[in-house]
């Protein structure tokens, strides 16, 4: 599971409509998403492992840390507001599971906003 070079986007599911993929993200100890936003609408949780989540404001100062374990779910990003960047600073592999409103076809450019 993971894959050295980085994190790994898995497609699980997609809404027959368009509406929302949902899919798992791989992460080996040490693996940090960039700084980014989101495009479309944003859910995500633990499966396995332990995840660091951080969020920042406008001129991307550190607002809060939070540390998410197996079933907990992150702060929801309903309306592509939220900045975050999000890592495995655990010494085991990371499973995260992740909603986002975006039709597969778009899943490659249509979610993040990268901010560094
Ligand atoms: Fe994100």
């Amino acid at each position: 599971m993971g894959d050295p070079k980085a994190y790994m986007r898995h497609v699980l599911y997609v809404d027959p409509d368009g509406d929302f993929v949902i899919t798992a993200i791989t992460w080996l100890p040490g693996q940090v998403s960039p700084v980014h936003g989101h495009q479309v609408w944003c859910a995500f949780g633990v499966a396995e492992g332990e995840l660091t989540e951080e969020q920042f404001d406008a001129d991307l100062r550190v607002l809060k840390t939070t540390r998410l374990r197996p079933g907990e779910i992150a702060d929801q990003d309903l309306h592509g507001k939220a900045i975050h960047r999000v890592a495995n600073r655990g010494g085991a592999p990371l499973v995260s599971l992740h909603l986002y409103g975006v039709a597969a076809e778009r899943l490659t450019t249509g979610i993040n906003r990268v901010y560094r």
